[in-house]
């Protein structure tokens, strides 16, 4: 047999997803399993989106304009303008999820070998992305005792190397929760003019903001218009990750000239789909700040319940729907698999995604876990009461030497 492409060795199995055989195992034995691994929102979408596909008028199935259809630019275009964001829709491409938005873009910006530069722990499929993009991801490590954040623009520059081209932003953050500050949006885009790089944002998660604060968005540096790329999508906002609507938008004419080769090639987004999303695009605000508050609810429930864990000073994720943290745990790996296969409390036991899989840097993230807000507040409040006994008794325990903690690797990186 011949063997596969060296790509194909590039693309890592979904770090989420590899417990999920366990899990089955511990429901298959009667074991109540709480998933704090997948960030699937679990509330239904919007009647209205529903309802929109059911009345569509379409006689026929036709191949959507590569582009997308007028309609559902226009709409992207009123959306980001309800956010303050310029974008007319000429400047959108309607893509299949935010997914294949950050592919092109990045296929776009810095594929066949260049680099861009990413904030870890961040979106594990980053890498898959960037990997069919042929771009190099170089990460600039955050830490837990920083609550993720990276401060000041030393750190960016640190990373950027001759085929830097771009920096990546997920903003509310995707794994960890960071909201960056107005500091930090200052540091990146003085980064970017200064070595000339792009900027992408991945604002899918824009509306979760807690606490009253607020993205802040990058179309608002005039001097760094033309190296912005926003990318987005409905899955989060509006509980419809199914639907697989996401967009790009960017007022460089370049860059929308190329990107639009590639949705050519792969000819066009779902019809039907595009024209359901347009009523929630131009008129669901209120429905996605109604569902932060109940984030925000919700965050507190696993904020308070990591906080009573012996041995975790959790961080207060500040947007999202997940938060990270430390365990006092030797592999959060291994945890996870004994918590489903040899764990149970009143017969219930947690799924937890472990933190390694967020890391591009091989060897961070061991003792580290990400938790989705994925469940009610009261049943996540369950679930961290479930979490808290297994912490207890698991046998590789182990106290934590905070400050000690891996700081030969993150020296190494600067
Ligand atoms: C940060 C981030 N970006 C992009 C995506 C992909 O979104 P979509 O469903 O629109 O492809 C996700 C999905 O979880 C995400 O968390």
């Amino acid at each position: 047999m011949p063997s596969l492409s060296l790509k194909s060795a590039r693309l890592q199995a979904s770090p989420i997803r590899k417990l999920a055989p366990h899990a089955r195992a511990a429901e298959a034995r009667g074991t109540k399993v709480h998933y704090l691994n997948i960030g699937q929102p679990d509330m239904p979408t919007p009647p209205q989106m529903l309802a929109e596909l059911h009345g569509l008028p379409l006689n026929r199935l036709a191949y959507a304009p590569s582009e997308g259809l007028p309609e559902a630019r226009a709409a992207w275009s009123a959306f980001f303008s309800s956010w303050g964001i310029r974008f007319a829709p000429d400047e959108i491409l309607v893509t299949t999820g935010a997914s294949e938005a950050i592919t092109f873009t990045l296929a776009v910006v810095a594929g066949g070998g260049g680099e861009v530069l990413v904030f870890e722990p961040c979106y594990t499929n980053y890498l898959s992305f960037a990997a069919q993009a042929d771009v190099t991801m170089v990460p600039v490590t955050l830490r837990v005792e920083d609550a993720y954040h990276f401060g000041s623009e030393q750190r960016l520059r640190a990373a950027i190397g001759p085929r830097t081209k771009g920096v990546l932003l997920c903003n509310p953050s995707n794994p960890t929760g960071t909201v960056y500050t107005e500091q930090e949006l200052d540091a990146v885009a003085r980064v970017a003019v200064e070595a000339d790089l792009f900027v992408i944002c991945d604002e899918v998660y824009r509306e979760f903001v807690f606490d009253g604060g607020a993205v802040r968005s990058f179309t608002r540096y005039g001097d760094l218009a033309n190296r912005i790329i926003v990318v987005d999508s409905v899955s989060k906002r509006f509980n419809a990750c199914g639907v697989r609507i996401g967009c790009m938008a960017t007022t460089n004419r370049e860059v929308l000239d190329v990107a639009l080769r590639f949705c050519q090639a792969r000819l066009s987004v779902a019809t039907a789909e595009q024209r359901m999303v347009i009523p929630m695009l131009t008129d669901g605000r209120a429905y996605s700040e109604r569902l932060c508050v109940e984030y925000q609810g919700r965050r507190d429930a696993v904020y308070n319940g990591l906080a009573r864990l012996e041995g975790v000073t959790p961080h207060r994720s500040e947007g999202s729907f997940y938060t990270m943290t430390r365990l006092p745990i030797d592999s959060c790996e291994r945890f996870a698999v004994w918590m489903l296969r040899d764990f149970q409390w009143e017969g219930e036991t947690v799924c937890l995604a472990p933190g390694e899989g967020f890391y591009v840097t091989k060897g961070l993230g061991v003792d580290e876990v990400r938790i989705a807000f994925m469940y009610d507040a009261a049943t996540l409040g369950r679930a961290m009461a479930v979490l808290e006994r297994a912490v207890a008794a698991y046998p590789a325990r182990r106290e934590l030497a905070r400050s000690a903690y891996r700081s030969d690797l993150l020296d190494v990186r600067g």
